[in-house]
Formats: C-alpha cells, structure tokens, sequence
C-alpha cells in the first residue's frame, strides 16, 4: 500500500521530534545542506521554525513539516517567496529510511501547486549541487526545465559547489505532469 503523506505546517509543536530527525540524519544531510553546524540543540531548531514562521506570516513562504504513515520524515518549504516578482525557491530533506519512495515527489508536487495557486507565483525555482543526482531527480521528474548552472556558488563545509538551476513557471506546457504526482494531505495551516 503506498504511504500516507501529509504536509504540517512547521509550527513550535514540531520543535522536539524535528530536532531527533536532524540528529538521527546529520551525516546524511551534511554531504548537500550546509547548515549543519547551526543546529546544535533543540533551541536551534526552535529558532528555524519561529524564522520560517516570520517570513511566512511576512511574505507567505510556508515552510512544511511532512508526516509518513505519522512519523516526522522531513521537511520541504520555499525559502522565500519574492512577491514583487513573484518567485520562489524550493528546499527539502528526507529522513534517509524513508528515501526511495516518492514522499519527497509528492510533498513538491503540493507545493508547486500551492506556489502557482495559492501564493499567486509565476516562477519557481529548484537549485541543487550538480552532483546531488538524487535531489536532481526531483525537479527532473516533476517537469521543470534546466535553465544553467551556476558556477561555485555555495560553500560546502570545505569547498564550493556548482548548483543547477531548474524552474517551472505557471504557464509551463509541462505544469500538468505535476497533477500526476500529488498524493498528500494538506493539513490545515496553523
Ligand atoms: C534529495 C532527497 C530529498 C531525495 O530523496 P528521495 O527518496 O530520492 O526522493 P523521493 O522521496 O521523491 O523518492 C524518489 C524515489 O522513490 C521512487 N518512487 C517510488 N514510488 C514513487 C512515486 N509514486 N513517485 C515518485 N517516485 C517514486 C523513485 O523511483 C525514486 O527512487 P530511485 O531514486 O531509486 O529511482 C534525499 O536524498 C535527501 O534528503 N538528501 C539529502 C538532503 C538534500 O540533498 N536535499 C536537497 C538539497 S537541494
């Protein structure tokens, strides 16, 4: 049977259970993210919710706390939405034991579409290293166009990384294969 997706909104509920994922995976996610050695406690986690809350409530950029089967698994979010010109940026991570399954597909499929209809974008972006072949996969998958690469834009620990740059923009032909993959709940926003 496939799993149950939801999406929460991130909220200080989260703080606990969000804070043992990042613990039980940093290895796992210090080879892409380099945020890492910011998050040395639950107070640090504590602070990255209440920072994606402030830019939610300022511009609309709802950052998603993704449930499996119950279980916390991951995250996914817009950075930040610029609503001058309507774009914005979409980041995510997976709890290693539920990778392989589409959880991460499914949970940016919704907020494609919650980008493109509720928060009114024209453009959104997915940057990933060149070389994370996984996290390509995704916007690969979902339609979105590469457009370039930009060279040595994120430090990385201890070297720079190239990132592709994939976009979708609302009246992308391509924006009905997003549909096809759409299997979570949406939870009411807190
Ligand atoms: C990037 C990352 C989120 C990708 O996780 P993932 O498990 O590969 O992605 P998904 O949850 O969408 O699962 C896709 C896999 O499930 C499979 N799958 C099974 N059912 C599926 C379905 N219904 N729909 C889509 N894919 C499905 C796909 O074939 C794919 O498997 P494969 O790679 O072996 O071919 C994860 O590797 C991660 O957290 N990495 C570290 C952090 C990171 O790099 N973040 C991104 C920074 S830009």
């Amino acid at each position: 049977m496939p799993p149950s997706i939801a999406l929460e909104a991130l909220n200080p509920d989260h703080t606990l259970e969000l804070y043992r994922l990042t613990e039980a995976n940093r290895e796992h996610l210090r080879e892409w993210l380099p945020w890492l050695d910011s998050i040395r406690s639950s107070q640090d986690t504590r602070a990255f919710i209440d920072a994606t809350m402030a830019e939610s409530a300022a511009h609309g950029a709802p950052h998603f706390a993704i449930r499996c089967d119950g279980r916390l698994c991951g995250v996914a979010g817009f950075h930040a939405l610029d609503t001058q010109n309507r774009t914005g940026s979409l980041g995510y991570w997976l709890d290693r034991q539920h990778s392989g399954r589409g959880i991460i597909t499914a949970a940016v499929a919704e907020l494609v579409q919650l980008g493109f209809g509720e928060c009114r974008l024209n453009r959104i972006e997915i940057r990933c290293a060149v070389g994370n072949t996984r996290s390509r996969a995704i916007p690969e998958r979902l339609g979105l166009t590469l457009e370039g690469v930009l060279r040595q834009c994120e430090w990385l620990y201890s070297h720079y990384v190239d990132h592709a740059v994939y976009a979708m923009l609302a009246d992308d032909p391509q924006r009905h294969l997003i549909d096809s993959f759409r299997r979570t709940t949406c939870l009411p926003r807190s």
